[in-house]
């Protein structure tokens, strides 16, 4: 099968899972449950399930275990951009080709949906233990991984640097550009990928590799992603172009231009499927998880 076809089934699936777990709209608190189902449902690539899932795969996981994580980590994810996207923050009116949340619910709405999402990510991610598959320990590293990641010393402290380092221009540095993409981005890409190996039972060296390898593959991702908001439109991308640009923000792009960013973003990304590829020698591969790592290079949305 093409690379291309096997993405696609791969994502279906991933849907179909996650969809599986989003709440059921009714009661009177039924508009946020609404609102939270609207921002996961309209789209986007679910990278970060797809990612855990591969590496779960990689490490010779096969449970269904998996499942809960997968979608606890898009459901992060999706709130980390309807709260991203909020007039406090980046303002923007476009996401995954649709409306954003507060447009379409209004601030107050946008903000209990975030919230929603987030708390609904670890009683989902909880749900795990209602399964007999797997022992309680992994499960329970694999939620703490996912709790720290997407915290304060992980997402929530690089929005937090993102925020502050507006209008910075040229004052910015580059140790200050690369803590906001470690944390902001390649954070949640580490719990993806982390959370995949931990469950499957790789050891402490393979976990450690895997968060290395991840880091850069994240931070890659987010030098991309700058790129593409100077580069591509809005029918492509499903977001507005010029966000950065418009929120006075420091990005690879103002520090380094875009060939230099392009440059470092292929070197990082090179440099995690070596990384990923030494684990053949203990006889752990996964051709598909290179091929989603080598096409993200590349990629146009
Ligand atoms: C957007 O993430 C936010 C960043 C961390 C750059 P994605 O580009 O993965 O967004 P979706 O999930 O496909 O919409
Ligand atoms: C946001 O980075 C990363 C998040 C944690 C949401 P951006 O602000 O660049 O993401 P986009 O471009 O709006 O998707
Ligand atoms: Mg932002
Ligand atoms: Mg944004
Ligand atoms: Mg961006």
């Amino acid at each position: 099968m093409n690379f291309d076809k096997e993405l696609e089934n791969k994502v279906k699936e991933t849907e179909s899972i996650i969809k599986e777990y989003l709440p059921k709209e009714d009661g009177w608190a039924k508009t946020v449950m609404e609102a939270m189902n609207y921002s996961v449902n309209v789209g986007g690539k679910r990278l970060r399930p797809v990612l855990m899932a591969e590496t779960y795969r990689l490490f010779g996981g096969t449970d269904k275990v998996i499942e809960p994580f997968m979608a606890a980590i898009e459901m992060i994810h999706t709130y980390s951009l309807v709260h991203d996207d909020l007039p406090a923050m980046d303002n923007d009116e476009y996401r995954r080709g649709k409306k954003t949340t507060w447009v379409v619910y209004g601030d107050a709405m946008a903000i209990l949906a975030g919230d929603g999402l987030l708390n609904y990510a670890f009683e989902t991610a909880l749900k795990s233990f209602e399964m007999s598959d797997s022992d309680t320990g992994k499960k329970a590293k694999a939620l703490s991984i996912l709790a720290k990641k997407a915290g304060i010393y992980g997402m929530i402290g690089g929005q937090t640097a993102d925020i502050e380092a507006e209008n910075l221009g040229s004052q910015a540095t580059q140790e200050h550009l690369l803590f906001i993409h470690e944390h902001k981005t390649a954070a949640l890409i580490q719990a993806a990928m982390m959370v995949g190996a931990v469950l499957a039972g790789a050891d402490e060296t393979q976990i450690c590799l895997v968060e290395k390898a991840a880091y850069e593959i994240g931070v890659a991702f987010q030098i991309q992603d700058d790129i593409l908001d100077v580069t591509s439109n809005l029918e492509t991308l499903g977001k507005p172009v010029g966000s950065d640009a418009k929120n006075q923000k420091t990005t690879y792009v103002t520090l380094k231009g875009i060939e230099d960013a392009s440059q470092e973003q292929r070197e990082l990304s090179d440099h995690a499927i070596e990384l990923l590829e030494s684990l053949a020698e203990e006889g752990y591969q996964n051709e598909f998880l290179i091929e989603l790592i080598r096409s993200l290079i590349t990629r146009i949305k």
